[in-house]
Formats: structure tokens, sequence, C-alpha cells
């Protein structure tokens, strides 16, 4: 029990009770379960989301890609969120803008069954599809959107084995694109500038070295890659002119 670090073991006290004793989460987070799945939520922007073996954990970069996301766009009347899993961007996108109609999409039918609990949760009113990236999107939608954000997989395969265990545990297909990695944003940038308004913006998360690539894969929009707090390049953003 002493080998978890001291702020690891507040947060499973905190959650312990006549249910669930502290000794059973010690030795669940022990065996290598993130501590949110333990928790049952994480927080994300400005929102406290249900969590689970189903979606990946929001992490903190992805707090940064929101906030970046929100500072490129002024009053946007239309927001997609590709790659959902627990709804986090949608949500909370849908919270700093609550007039815009919100669409968001991940082909994990687990995942959305997660981001519809978090709607509930929330209040926030977020149209979740079934599918792959842009096809569960209404055609109306086509040269319409404002802000397309994504937090898309971007694990080569062949890095998979060399995550930490606890990353492990969480959704596959999640973290893995495909043998390069770089399979679904170069989608992605195929096809955002069919989607986006002149003026609309996409903001996507990438590995910290994916840039060239990253940036190289859209079509039609100006690109710059952007840094995170730790001065790692994990930001594409491209606009449509
Ligand atoms: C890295 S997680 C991001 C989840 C969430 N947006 C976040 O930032 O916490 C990627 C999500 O993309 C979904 N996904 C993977 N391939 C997809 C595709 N081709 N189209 C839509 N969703 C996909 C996975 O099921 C997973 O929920």
């Amino acid at each position: 029990m002493a080998q978890l670090p001291p702020h690891e073991m507040a947060r499973l006290e905190a959650v312990a009770g006549p249910d669930r004793s502290l000794e059973e989460l010690v030795a669940r987070r022990e065996a290598g379960e993130p501590l949110q799945y333990i928790e049952g939520t994480a927080a994300f922007g400005p929102l406290e989301l249900m969590v689970d073996e189903r979606v990946l954990v929001p992490r903190p970069e992805t707090e940064g890609l929101y906030e970046l996301a929100a500072r490129m766009v002024r009053s946007p009347e239309l927001i997609v969120d590709l790659c959902t899993g627990s709804g986090a961007l949608a949500l909370a996108l849908k919270k700093r803008f609550p007039a815009a109609s919100v669409f968001a999409t991940d082909t994990s039918e687990d995942a959305l069954a997660v981001a519809k609990a978090n709607k509930e949760r929330t209040g926030l009113d977020v149209t979740f599809a079934h599918g792959d990236l842009f096809d569960p999107l209404p055609q109306s939608l086509i040269g319409e959107v404002d802000l397309i954000a994504a937090n898309p997989p971007y694990v080569a395969e062949s890095q998979f084995s060399l995550l930490p265990a606890d990353v492990r545990r969480e959704p596959k297909e999640a973290l893995v694109a495909g043998p390069t990695g770089l399979e679904v944003i170069q989608r992605i940038g195929d096809s955002a500038a069919k989607w986006l308004r002149p003026g609309g913006v996409l903001v996507c998360e990438i590995g910290e070295r994916q840039g060239v690539s990253a940036s190289s894969s859209v079509r039609d929009l100006s690109s710059v890659i952007r840094r995170d707090l730790t001065g790692r390049d994990r930001y594409l953003v491209a606009v449509k002119p």
C-alpha cells in the first residue's frame, strides 16, 4: 500500500467507503488500472466527466487543445468534434459556446454510450453519432462548419507495447491509428476543407514528432503547428482561406 504516491493515496481514500474498501482500490491501482477509472470521473476544462474502461481518460494536453480551439473562433454556430470518446471536447465546447450546434462522432459504440451519459450528466445538448470521422454527419453541414476539433488516435502500432501499463488498459482503438500512427490524422487533413466554411478552423491533437507529416496532410488549408505548455509540438491548427 505504501508504494502508491501520496497524492494517489489521498484520491483513493476520498472514494473509498463501505462498499469499496481502500485495500481493494489500492490493489486495483497497483494492478495498473488508471486512477480515473477507479474514481469513475475525470476533470476536463469546466466539466467533471464520467469515465470507465470504454473511453480514453481525457488528458491535460487535450484541455490545451480545447483552450486553443476556443481562442481560434469568435461566435461559432457549428462545431464538430471527431473521435469524441467520453465527449470531452464536444461537451466543453458546447458549454463555452452555448449558442453553437455541436456534432460529435466516434467509431466505438461503447465510447458513445459514455459520451451520452456525460451529455445527461452535464445537461449539455450535443448530437453524438456513430461512425468513421465525418461519415455520420448530415450532408447539410458540408462547407458550413466553423470549428472542427479532434483528438484522434495517433500512436503507431509498433509503439503500443512501449506505452505505460496503465495507458495500455485504455481502449486500444483510442490510441493506435495504424502502422505509422498518422493514418487518422491524414484522413482528417484530407477532408477537413470540404466541411469547413471559408475562415473555418481545424484544430487537431498530434504526437510531438508528427508536426511535419500532419501539416503536409492538410489539403486546401493554411496550417501551423502549435506547442503545448511543455513546449512540445502537439497541435495542428489549419484555417480555410
Ligand atoms: C484519443 S481518443 C480521444 C477521446 C476524446 N476526444 C478525448 O480527447 O479524451 C480517440 C477516440 O477516437 C475514436 N476513433 C478511432 N478511430 C476513429 C475513426 N476513424 N472515426 C471516429 N472515431 C474514431 C476512438 O474510439 C476513441 O474514442
